[in-house]
């Protein structure tokens, strides 16, 4: 094979006991696909052999809920019982097949849960509604909900698990002074608020034992009164002490990705690289970078300048499947490109619909559409 035009992203990286090919990681891309009760659907199949196909050395799979109380829609994949685990080995294998490595990001969304009576570290209002605060023992189920969800990961064959500390879901709302107002030893100090994350971490490990363990870490909120990158790091130091393997940096929340500021940044190629950058400084652990990371110069970029150790691309990936065999041969005008101007998968997710990209041509559409149930 001829040598690639851009040498960083095409450098492996071992990772844990695990070797990564190049420098391409999928990032979460929540479509709606699953089937309605969570089950592995055959879109979902469709659309992550696609994924893996492309050539990108890790796929991170879409968050799946811990709980049935953590669930963020009726189609979010669910890892909170054996019975799922036949169709989740069915995913684990197919992204395997392509020689990527598969990761399964688990979550429990919090005051986000599309469910009745969700919960949350305080009773903040989110939306039009007001979660529960959890209570000590509570904490604990949840906690031990992780670790049982964490080993099921290991056990459908998956290489690695991704705990979602992003978007604003439970795992972040402990950290955020804007929505932890508890006055135990998980709410107060910053050092008080990263105590769950912590715990879970640990509790995840001791029952996955030698198994690599990522974590989506919300830098910063992009909210006056939310976590900003000073005390996000601190969990971020916490998170490497503590045996995490990679750090995936993101910033904002349902409760800022709407606001005019953040649609503007946003629009911007690589929007989120310097938090990514900042993480990286504070921790050895590799560091991940998504956000509008369109072109292979640009990832080359980011990697040359140390900025982080992975490049992250989840629209990037799912609107071009060929992103990475384009930027091998440095192809980079060909990339089909995600439009700064259009939020069409996000409106669409939040509406509850299925999302297709209005990019694709209409053969692949229809492939797509025919096969949602
Ligand atoms: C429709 C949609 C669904 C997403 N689902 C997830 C998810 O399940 N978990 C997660 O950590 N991030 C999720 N993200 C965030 C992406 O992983 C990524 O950080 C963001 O889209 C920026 O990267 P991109 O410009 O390559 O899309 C989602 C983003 C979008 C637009
Ligand atoms: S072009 Fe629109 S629908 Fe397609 S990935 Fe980008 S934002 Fe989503």
């Amino acid at each position: 094979m001829a040598k690639p035009v851009y040498k960083n992203l095409f450098k492996p990286l071992k990772l844990n006991g695990l070797r990564l090919k190049n420098r391409i990681t999928m990032a979460p891309l929540y479509l709606g696909y699953a089937a309605s009760g969570g089950k592995i659907s055959p879109l979902l199949l469709h659309y992550y052999k696609e994924m893996a196909r492309s050539g990108a050395a890790l796929i991170v799979v879409e968050n799946a809920s811990i709980t049935p109380g953590g669930s963020g829609s009726s189609r979010t994949i669910r890892c909170d019982h054996n019975r799922y685990l036949n169709g989740l080995e069915k995913l684990a294998r197919s992204i395997k097949e392509e020689k990527s490595l598969a990761a399964l990001q688990i979550n429990h969304a919090g005051r986000f849960a599309h469910v009745p009576d969700p919960v949350a570290p305080s009773a903040v209002p989110a939306f039009d509604r007001t979660p529960r605060a959890l209570t000590k023992r509570e904490i604990t189920t949840i906690q031990k909900q992780y670790a049982k969800a964490a080993l099921r990961v290991k056990k459908a064959g998956f290489d690695l698990v991704e705990l979602h500390g992003g978007t604003g879901y439970l795992l972040s709302q402990f950290v955020s002074p804007r929505t932890n107002k508890r006055s135990d030893a998980y709410g107060g100090s910053i050092e008080n608020r990263i105590n769950f994350s912590l715990e879970v971490l640990k509790r995840v490990k001791d029952a996955v034992g030698n198994f690599p363990v990522g974590y989506r870490f919300l830098a910063d909120e992009w909210l006056p009164d939310g976590i900003r990158v000073k005390e996000s790091l601190v969990l971020a130091k916490g998170l490497a002490e503590n045996g995490v393997t990679y750090i995936s940096a993101m910033g904002g929340t349902y409760e800022s990705f709407f606001l005019p500021e953040i649609i503007k940044k946003v629009k911007r190629p690589g929007y989120m690289v310097s938090l990514a950058a900042a993480v990286k400084k504070m921790v050895k652990v590799p560091v991940i970078t998504a956000g509008r990371i369109s072109t292979p110069a640009k990832a080359e970029s980011i990697l040359k300048e140390n900025k982080a150790d992975l490049i992250g691309l989840a629209r990037m990936l799912w609107v071009d499947p060929e992103w990475p065999k384009k930027a091998r041969k440095g192809e980079d005008r060909s990339i089909l490109k995600c439009s700064p101007k259009c939020d069409a998968c996000m409106q669409l997710v939040m509406q509850g619909k299925p999302a297709f990209c209005p990019k694709w041509d209409k053969e692949k559409r229809a492939i797509y559409r025919g096969l949602f149930k």
